[in-house]
């Protein structure tokens, strides 16, 4: 009647819990990384500690993009005016789809996958 299994800490896999609390930010799938009432309409939020922006194309649709711009890799600023704005050079991107809207970028921003769970979106 030992938990011997439960010992094996990390490399154990054997079932799907609750997101463990994790610290750090990136990928760690069900992390929270906000909630849905945090993300305007049309609009979205840039989630430093994530290196994620999440926009709001249109009421209940949630999208997110890696936050790294693809011209020379700053941290995309805000999000105003339909779109993701980098502050280095210029580059836009939609809200809708991480495509560029405006250069010296040319590819779009990196889609991330995100689920939304009630209030709460999360890392997929
Ligand atoms: S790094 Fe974003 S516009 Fe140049």
């Amino acid at each position: 009647v030992a938990a011997g299994a439960v010992l094996g800490g990390c490399a154990v896999y054997g079932r799907k819990p609750e997101p463990a609390p994790a610290e750090q930010a990136g990928s760690d799938p069900g992390k929270v990384l906000a909630q849905t009432t945090d993300i305007p309409v049309g609009g979205g939020k840039v989630l430093d500690a994530a290196g994620i922006v999440i926009t709001q194309p249109q009421q209940g649709t949630f999208k997110a993009f890696s936050a790294t711009c693809t011209h020379q890799g700053c941290i995309v600023a805000e999000v105003k005016g339909g779109t993701i704005n980098c502050p280095c050079h210029g580059s836009k991107f939609k809200v809708a789809d991480g495509t560029v809207a405006n250069g010296p970028a040319e590819k779009p921003l990196p889609p991330v996958t995100v689920t939304v769970d009630g209030t709460s979106i999360k890392r997929a």
